[in-house]
Parts: C-alpha cells; structure tokens; sequence
C-alpha cells in the first residue's frame, strides 16, 4: 500500500531522489503521489530569526501514477520526503494526497495507516482554529502536531501527537526551519537507510538498495530523528535512547530493475528455476528444526492471506499426504473464530511474502495472546512478521516487485516441501523431491512451452470467463491459478474442486468455456478427468495441464512429474498464462487497478 522514501543530505537534488525512490515503491499499489522539499532562499542577514523565516516547504502532488512525471520544477534542497498514496480515508484527489501541511505551511507529514481516532481530534482542533483542506485522518495528524509545537520543540511535538493517535501507522514529519525527519511507527513498516553525510527512510528496504544496504528496521514505538549528520533513535513511549541495530541487506541491486525484461512479473517468473535450486540445498535443516516444534503441537494452523492462503491450503495437503499430519489452513481474516481453541501448545505457521500483511499480522497477534507458538515463512527480511514470530524461516525469494506474487509463492511451497518431508522424518527425500521440481520447472519455462502458453493466451483473450479444476492438492492450485487470471487480466476466473462441478458449476458451462483441468501424476487423476470429461460433454473447452496428453484435452501442456511439489510447476503454468492473458488484453501485469501489493490495513 502506501509508500515513503525520504532523503536528508548534502546533494542538492533531494526531490528528484526522492522521486526515484518513489518510483522503485511504484509495485506495493498507488493512486496518487507527492513530494514536498524545503527551499532555503539565501538572505544575507546576521539575524538567527529573519534567515529561518526564508525556509519554506514545497509541495508538488498529483493523482494517477508517476509515470513520466518530474520534479524538475520543484526547488534545490537537500532534505525531501514523497509518498504514494492508496486512498483510505477521503477519495482519489490531488488535495487528499500526500504531503499535507500544517496551518502555517511549515510542517509537512506523510503517513501510512489509518489514525482511527482522527474524527475526535479533528473536532478539537477545528474548535482550536485549525483549518483542513483535505478529508484525510493525516491532515489531523498534522494539525495536531502543529498545535504541540507552539509550546514545546518539533521532535517533542510528534511524540506527544503520536502517543494520542490511535490505530497501526508510521508517520514521517519535516519541518521547515529544522533540518532534519522525524519518523515514527507503530505497525506500519519504516525502515531507515544510514549513507554518508546523508541518510533515508522508507518504507521498503528494497527502494534504499541504490544508495544503501545499511539499515535500521524501526520497532513499534520507536521514533527516529534523522538528519544528514545522523541517526538518533529513541523509545516513543517513555523517550530513552536506543541504539540502532544495522543491518546489512545482501540482495543484489539486479534484484530491484527490470533487466532485460518487459516486466517484473515476467523476470520473477524466470528467476524461478534459481530460488528453488537454493532452496534445495540450502533448506533442509530449517525445514527440520520447524517440524520439530510442530510434532510437539496440540495442533497446527497455517494462516494466511491472497496467494499465501492458497500456499496454505497447498501445504495442508502436502502433510497430510507426506507426513500424515493434519494441519489446519485458514485465512487470516476469519482467524477470530479458530481463537478461543489456541492453547500454548498450539502451533501458528504464518505464511507471507511481505510479513506486513494487517489480517495476517493480526490474526498472529491474537494467537500470541493465547500464548500459542509463532512460526513464520516470510519472505522480507526485517517485517513485522518476520521480527514477531518465535520461529522463521526467510523464504529466500529476494525482493518481489510485481503486485501479484509469483516467485514468493513457490519459494513458499518449496519450504513446505521440505517441511513436509522433515514431518514424515524424510528430510533428504524432500530434497530429492525439489531437485526434480527444479527439472520440471526449468523445462516448462523453455521457448517451446513458453510459447504454447501464449498461443492458449492469445486464443483465449477474448472470453469473459475461465474456470480451474483440481482434487487434493490441485484444488488449492486451481484457486491460485484462478487468482491469478483475475488479478492482472480482469477476466473472471474462478477455482472449484473438481468434485463440486455437479453440484452447480456445471451450470455454467457454455460451448467454448474454457477449463484448466490441473491432472498430476497421483491418485486425483481418474476422478479429476472424469470432472473434465463431464465438462466436454457440455461444449467445455478442456485445456489439460499434465504429465501426459489425454484424447479429453483440446490444448494440453505438458507439466513433468515432480512428486507432491508438481504444485509447483502447475501454478507456474498459470501464472505464464496470467502473463500472457493481461499483455493480450492490454494490461501491466505489474501494476493491476485496485491491488496492493503489502496490503497493511484491514
Ligand atoms: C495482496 C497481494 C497478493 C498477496 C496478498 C498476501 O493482496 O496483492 O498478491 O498474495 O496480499 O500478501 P503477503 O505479503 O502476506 O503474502
């Protein structure tokens, strides 16, 4: 959702930098951008009081993405901040989006997360004379601080408003006459960059990689007053000092550009074959210290939300049919009900590419307090989730740009694999299992298949709907691949086991309806082609996704056998045709209308 990327330093071109960073946060899912920078108009007078008062802040912001747009109109300054902006409260307009100012136009703030006492406090600082332009819960925030700081310093002021707001958010605040950012979290992520002789705060350490690995994930509750000659950090809550804790990111810079493809989606999807070849090798003993805590459970719960849900569902299968084990898949936001059954020897397995998700999160937190145990499989270093639970395993996907997920949900299956296989007391066999995935993904994803996906795509780009069908494990595939068709071609897809065509969705078969029946080599296969069958015999165009080639099929692609994680591949299958569907159709992949990639509100 919102992003923030702010640059305090000795270049003179903080905006246009900004700017950049702004476009590298472009995938977490944006309606309108800003930037604000401070422009110091020299005065030659000795007086401390009339060279302050030249200080002013400006801001550029506009609804719609960055695209070409710049900032080369804005002024030289050393210190900027911007934001993208996913409407909460108030609707999509260029005064709604952020930086918003104070009464004074001193004091800038951009904000993720909803302050969910904003109502309250705007009354009173309505009653106090403050004036609003936007209908946003930030402008509030503003205010507020704007009214602290009459009586007491600037950093001072953003504490004492921020301890008065209510809800999960990072703030960061600039004022005109101080050189430097006051930033401060509670659930929503910040993250600070230490350069030399200039420093940064984001909201995703993978926009700081040009300029730095060095980081400080901020805890809830810290606040951090960045300038270009350092970083202080201290507790929000009661004002002790804190040390920062750097830490290096290893991602190669190669991780965050395109390259030479057109688009991230597509890259992720190629740099496939890597991860799990990295996953094979170096996993296994994770895998087998994560199994070991879930053996001694009372029960297991994977929770999770989009993509990572149907990795959930996925892995639940995978268990059960490897280890024998019953572990239990929900989503997070339905989590409450499964509550009241935690005890502290429960097992929560949180699965998520961001580890910012706010159902996700929460629903852990709700399992925290009946003291059930946290695992995590999280994909970015230094989350919330990541920091959280008792026990995590860093995917190992590298940053993921695209909206939808891609390399993190099978660098999630392949995990689970091992997972899976360490559960059975097989740990080696797992390996062995994901060195054949490997295989069979890097053959699906050579030129000859490549292109008879596309082909299927360009056939089908017209049709209004698709359906997806599986039994057992291929049921929590054909609800991923049906997610993906809609998420970035807006063509309705939909996701059924195959068991359930009889009981209504035949109904909805047509002459020329196409259905992606996935049928691996394992004990679905005869009953899921009797469901492709049933679907043919009502004009039901059959595309087959397997390890052979049936008279059933009017379009088959050929998928190698690869064990229980043949999930893999299949999913692989359908996020190509996703691909190829959104370009036919005239979309960007990347960016899909309404989606969000960190999705931090509920
Ligand atoms: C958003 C994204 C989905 C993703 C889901 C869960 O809705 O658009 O692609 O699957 O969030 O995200 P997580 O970061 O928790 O895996």
């Amino acid at each position: 959702m919102c992003g923030i990327f702010g640059y305090v330093g000795t270049k003179k071109n903080a905006p246009k930098i900004v700017l950049a960073g702004l476009k590298q946060l472009e995938y977490r899912g944006y309606d309108s951008w800003g930037v604000a920078a401070v422009e110091t108009l020299k005065s030659n007078s000795k007086d401390q009081k009339s060279k302050t008062s030249k200080n002013t802040i400006v801001v550029k912001k506009k609804i719609g993405k960055i695209g070409s747009a710049d900032v080369s109109d804005m002024p030289e300054s050393d210190i900027a901040f911007g934001h993208t902006r996913w409407a909460t409260h108030g609707g999509v307009t260029d005064v709604n989006a952020h930086p918003h100012l104070d009464c004074s136009g001193k004091i800038a703030i951009i904000h993720n997360g909803i302050v969910e006492n904003y109502e309250e406090l705007r009354k009173n600082l309505l009653k106090k004379g403050h004036k609003f332009l936007s209908e946003t819960d930030t402008e509030v925030a503003v205010h507020l601080i704007e009214e602290y700081a009459k009586h007491t310093l600037f950093s001072k002021a953003v504490q004492k408003a921020f301890n008065e707001m209510e809800g999960l958010n990072a703030f960061i605040v600039l004022h005109a006459d101080e050189h430097k950012f006051v930033a401060v979290r509670n659930g929503s992520p910040l993250v600070v960059g230490f350069g030399d002789g200039e420093n940064f705060l984001a909201s995703d350490a993978s926009a700081l990689l040009p300029h730095t690995r060095q980081v400080h994930f901020l805890e809830d509750d810290q606040m951090a007053i960045v300038s270009e000659k350092g970083v202080l950090i201290f507790n929000a809550k009661n004002g002790d000092h804190i040390n920062p804790i750097k830490q290096h990111l290893d991602w190669s810079e190669s991780a965050v550009v395109k390259g030479k493809f057109p688009y991230f989606m597509l890259k992720e999807i190629y740099e496939q074959p890597g991860m799990l070849a990295d996953i094979t090798v170096e996993s296994r003993s994770a895998a087998e210290k994560l199994a070991e805590t879930i053996k001694k459970a009372d029960k297991t719960y994977i929770v999770a939300c989009g993509s990572a849900g149907y990795v959930g569902i996925a892995a639940s299968y995978m268990m059960s049919i490897v280890a024998k084990y019953q572990a239990i898949p929900v989503v997070a936001s339905e989590f409450a009900y499964h509550v009241p059954f935690l005890t502290s020897k429960s097992v929560v397995l949180a699965l998520s590419q961001s580890g910012e998700t706010m159902d996700t999160l929460d629903a852990v937190k709700k399992a925290r307090k009946k003291g059930a145990i946290i695992t995590a499989l999280v994909n970015s270093l230094g989350s919330t989730l990541y920091r959280e639970a008792h026990q995590k395993i860093l995917v190992g996907a590298g940053p993921e740009k695209a909206v939808c997920s891609t390399k993190a949900v099978t660098g999630k299956l392949a995990h689970l694999v091992l997972l899976s296989y360490a559960l059975a007391g097989k740990g080696r066999e797992g390996e062995e299992v994901l060195k054949k995935t490997v295989r069979a993904v890097k053959l699906l994803l050579t030129p000859k298949n490549t292109k008879r996906i596309l082909s299927l795509a360009k056939m089908l780009s017209k049709k209004e709907h698709i359906y997806m069908i599986g039994r057992g494990i291929s049921y929590a595939t054909a609800l991923e691949a049906a997610l993906k068709v809609k998420e970035i071609s807006y063509m309705h897809g939909e996701g059924f086991a195959a068991g359930e065509l009889k009981h209504g969705v035949i109904a909805l078969i047509e002459k020329g309806t196409p259905c992606v029946a996935f049928l691996p080599n394992d004990e679905t296969y005869n009953d899921n082609l009797a469901g492709a069958m049933e679907i043919k015999a009502r004009g039901g165009y059959i595309i087959g996704v397997s390890h052979k080639p049936n008279d059933v099929f009017d379009f088959y692609i050929p998928v190698s056998d690869a064990g229980v994680a043949t999930v893999i591949p299949n999913i692989i299958v359908s996020q190509l045709l996703a691909y190829y569907l959104a370009i036919e159709r005239g979309y960007d992949p990347d960016m899909p209308r309404n989606l969000a990639k960190s999705v931090t509100v509920k």
